[in-house]
């Protein structure tokens, strides 16, 4: 198995690895070792069928359910998430800067997309941005009040970008996380609010609560030095951390299909405030 860094600060991929055949704890170990340092690793030819998909993303954690599949009554495969883009298709999934479906309580750690087939006019490639690094820019003015604060993330604003809304007796998950958490798997603190689902600071009047998280927004979505961009090949695999990163699918490629199969790992806990003293600062 080979990593070789995309940025420094952003994303790796892994070569010389056949993802069909049982893994090694070493190796596994390996890959959950780069995924710390990286936060975003890409495997690319790899043909899986879905139950190899399901094996190697039970490496990093349990199969989480999407709320769709919970609350809106789809019949797919309760452990799949479909990027099914038609060539008629005005927007992609995941257009605007997010981290997935945050809005749950305990929102899933990782994400791992299966790509089979990509647009061919070259588009499709999708973007990160590192959150622990956007966190670690702050004057440690600004990361005291962050570190104070928490958020409401609300699905529903997210199901709005795609023109769906409730029925009546229908539910979406919306819920509240502190501002600044400490990474379930290192404890680096991390900036945990996204354009795609958080609402608004509590406790703050809404005009504050606005200019604090535009501004965040701004500059997480347009500094480069935090971000990594990733052009996919066919049957390529791509793993993030929902905790430390954001991503934005880029929808360059309207009258063109892209088609992959996501799977979403659970947290073990809903995500924990970030507490300086704990790392003796
Ligand atoms: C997503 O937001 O999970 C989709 C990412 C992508 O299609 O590149």
């Amino acid at each position: 198995m080979i990593i070789t860094s995309i940025t420094p600060e952003l994303g790796a991929e892994i070569s010389d690895i056949d993802l069909r055949q049982p893994l090694e704890l070493d190796v596994i170990e390996a890959i959950q070792a780069a995924f710390n340092r990286y936060h975003v690793l890409v495997f690319r030819e790899q043909t899986l069928t879905r139950d190899q998909h399901k094996v190697f993303a039970r490496h990093f954690g349990p199969i989480h359910i999407h709320p769709s599949k919970k609350q809106l009554n789809t019949r797919d495969d309760p452990e799949i998430f479909l990027i099914d883009i038609k060539p008629d298709a005005q927007q992609s999934n995941g257009e605007t800067w997010h981290a997935d479906i945050t809005c749950e309580a305990t929102p899933p750690y990782a994400s791992m997309l299966y790509l089979t087939q990509l647009p061919e006019n070259g588009g499709g490639d999708t973007l990160f941005a590192n959150m622990q690094a956007a966190y670690a820019e702050l004057s440690r003015e600004l990361q005291a009040y962050l570190r104070t604060k928490r958020a409401l993330h609300d699905g529903e604003i997210d199901l709005a970008r795609y023109g769906i809304r409730l029925k009546n007796g229908q539910t979406y998950p919306a819920n509240s996380h502190p501002v600044v958490i400490a990474h379930p798997k290192t404890g680096e603190a991390t900036l945990y609010v996204n354009e795609g689902f958080t609402s608004h600071l509590l406790d703050v009047p809404r005009f504050e609560s606005d200019l604090i998280l535009s501004g965040l927004f701004k500059r997480i979505e347009t500094n480069p030095r935090h971000q990594c961009r990733i052009r996919w090949t066919p049957n390529m695999i791509t793993l993030w951390d929902n905790y430390s990163v954001q991503h934005q699918a880029i929808f360059d490629y309207a009258g063109y299909s892209r088609y992959g199969e996501r799977i979403t790992i659970e947290s073990e806990g809903a995500p924990q405030a970030f507490a300086l003293a704990a790392v003796g600062g």
